[in-house]
């Protein structure tokens, strides 16, 4: 399975560092320092996961080069779109005009994109499709508490989307996990009307315990990378790019370090992005691949990890 086509879309709305300060108690420096944010795009009134899904997926179209009728399956990697039903895959077949795809969503959190990339890769091994449009999609801006400057400085919003198609090259293996026994680390619990047996009416904000998800993803990326390199026999040295959810730059850096890998083979978006759970591996894809620095039969890492908690790893060649 190659991927042949990739898009993104991110709101107008940018937010500085300095912007925050204007009503919470932090610095430009602090955010900087600990996690290498400057800025982050927000959703304004009218954008939402649907929305920035939308016109990520039609620039992946457009990018693969493929009629929209071709797509047999829409696969949307979201956790915060904020609607129950229709989910946001359902939105963007029938937005796009996708007349003979089957869509759904899917939850992995920020290992959203790669959780929905392999199970594509699933179905196209199996042989029921030869075209899925795969997207990443969050607006964290809707679950995080504005008053909170532990998390919310942290997030942004944006949808990352690839074309892949069934074929002989491309992805050559994949690794994903969850550890359910660790998911109140990082935790946003959905909203609730109130019932006849209940009371709970809001929802509540996004609760991490910051340090712990460091050492969750200090630990485990670089181990399941290693693992995933060493069962293929491919050396670290062989990898042009390792692509991974952009959460933290500091987080970043110690993978780059335990896998003994120059840091620049580890490209970062998060200083004008922040972390846009789902949406950070497709949308930085899209970058690379507009910028031409992804060259054809170059061997790349992707890796994400996130709530659940959930991790993983795919080795792929461009
Ligand atoms: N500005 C200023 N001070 C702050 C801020 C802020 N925005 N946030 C916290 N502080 C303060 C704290 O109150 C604390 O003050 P105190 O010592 O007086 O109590 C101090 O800074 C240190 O707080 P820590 O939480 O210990 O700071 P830490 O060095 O651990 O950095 C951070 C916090 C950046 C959140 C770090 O733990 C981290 O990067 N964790 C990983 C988080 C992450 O990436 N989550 C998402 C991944 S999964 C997903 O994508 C959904």
């Amino acid at each position: 399975m190659r991927i042949i086509g990739t898009g993104s879309a991110v709101p107008e709305k940018i937010i500085t560092n300095e912007d925050l300060c204007g009503w919470l108690d932090t610095s430009d420096e602090w955010i900087q320092t600990r996690t290498g944010i400057k800025e982050r795009h927000l959703a304004a009134e009218g954008e939402n996961a649907v929305t920035l899904a939308v016109e990520a997926g039609r620039k992946a179209l457009e990018n693969a080069g493929i009629e929209p009728r071709k797509i047999g399956l829409v696969l949307a990697a979201t956790c915060s779109s904020g609607n129950y039903f229709p989910g946001v895959g359902c939105c963007v077949q029938g937005q796009l005009g996708l007349a003979n795809a089957a869509a759904m969503d899917l939850n992995a959190a920020c290992s959203g994109f790669l959780f929905a990339l392999h199970t594509a890769y699933t179905y196209i091994m199996a042989g029921l499709y030869e075209y899925i449009l795969v997207i990443g999609t969050d607006t964290f801006s809707r679950m995080v508490d504005w008053k909170d400057r532990s998390t919310c400085v942290l997030f942004g919003d944006g949808a990352g989307a690839c074309v892949v198609k069934r074929a002989e090259e491309g992805l050559l293996a994949m690794s994903q996990h969850s550890d359910g026994s660790r998911g109140d680390v990082l935790v946003c619990a959905g909203a609730m009307l109130q019932s006849p047996t209940t009371e709970e009416k809001t929802m509540k904000p996004l609760l991490m315990d910051g340090q712990a998800v460091f050492c969750f993803a200090v630990k485990t990326i670089p181990e399941c990378i290693d693992k995933l390199l060493k069962d293929e026999k491919i050396a670290p040295k062989e990898i042009k790019y390792f692509i991974l959810h952009q959460a933290n730059r500091r987080i970043l850096q110690s993978v780059a370090k335990r896998l003994k890998v120059s840091e620049e083979r580890f490209p970062m978006n998060l200083d004008r992005m922040g972390n846009t759970s789902a949406a950070s591996i497709p949308i930085l894809l899209d970058e690379m691949n507009r910028e031409g620095r992804l060259k054809r039969g170059d061997k790349v890492v992707l890796a994400g990890f996130g709530a659940g908690l959930t991790w993983g790893a795919s080795l792929l060649v461009w």
